[in-house]
């Protein structure tokens, strides 16, 4: 029964990433968009990739805040080594790669789905940042991509802050 909750949920999340992707075949390529509508997608991109999930588990959905994406673009700045450290605040996602986008960083994230064990509230391996994404009393996200510099070209480096903060230890996320 639980295996096959999980199967329902890789498939709605694949199917997900299809709309998602599919609904960008039919824009501009990212590059052609003027800055601030680029701006606007990637920040739907992180707001949808996250709502996802927390609507297939029934939670309810983050709101972008501007504050909590100031304190994340700040942070992201820092990161341009493409050295992952975590600033003070807590409530954050990290993530690096080549090429990496807003989906795909959170995608990462969402893949830690498989370490984590929900009756036990265990994770075998990484599993906190997925435990972060679906933090049933977290309300607020704000997030930022910086490239990084040398000998890093064409990595960049995510950020996501969240409001209230999640992975309470000892607690359950939902
Ligand atoms: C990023 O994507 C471009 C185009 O697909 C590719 O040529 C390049 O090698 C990629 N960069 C890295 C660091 O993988």
């Amino acid at each position: 029964m639980g295996h096959w909750r999980n199967m329902i949920l890789v498939v709605i999340v694949s199917m997900a990433i299809l709309h998602l992707s599919h609904a960008h075949n039919k824009e501009l390529p990212p590059k052609k968009l003027p800055p601030k509508e680029r701006a606007n997608k990637e920040q739907n991109d992180y707001v949808d990739m996250h709502n996802c999930i927390r609507k297939a588990l029934g939670l309810p959905p983050l709101c972008w805040d501007n504050k909590v994406a100031k304190r994340a673009k700040a942070w992201s700045n820092k990161l341009k080594n493409c050295q992952l450290v975590h600033s003070e605040g807590g409530g954050e996602n990290l993530a690096m790669g080549p090429n990496l986008t807003a989906l795909w960083a959170v995608q990462l994230w969402l893949d830690e789905r498989k370490n984590y064990d929900i009756c036990k509230n265990q994770c075998t391996g990484a599993c906190g940042h997925y435990t972060q994404v679906v933090w049933k009393n977290t309300k607020h996200l704000g997030c930022a991509r910086v490239k990084c510099d040398a000998p890093y070209e064409g990595y960049y480096a995510v950020v996501c802050n969240y409001d209230p903060p999640g992975n309470y230890i000892g607690e359950r996320p939902y």
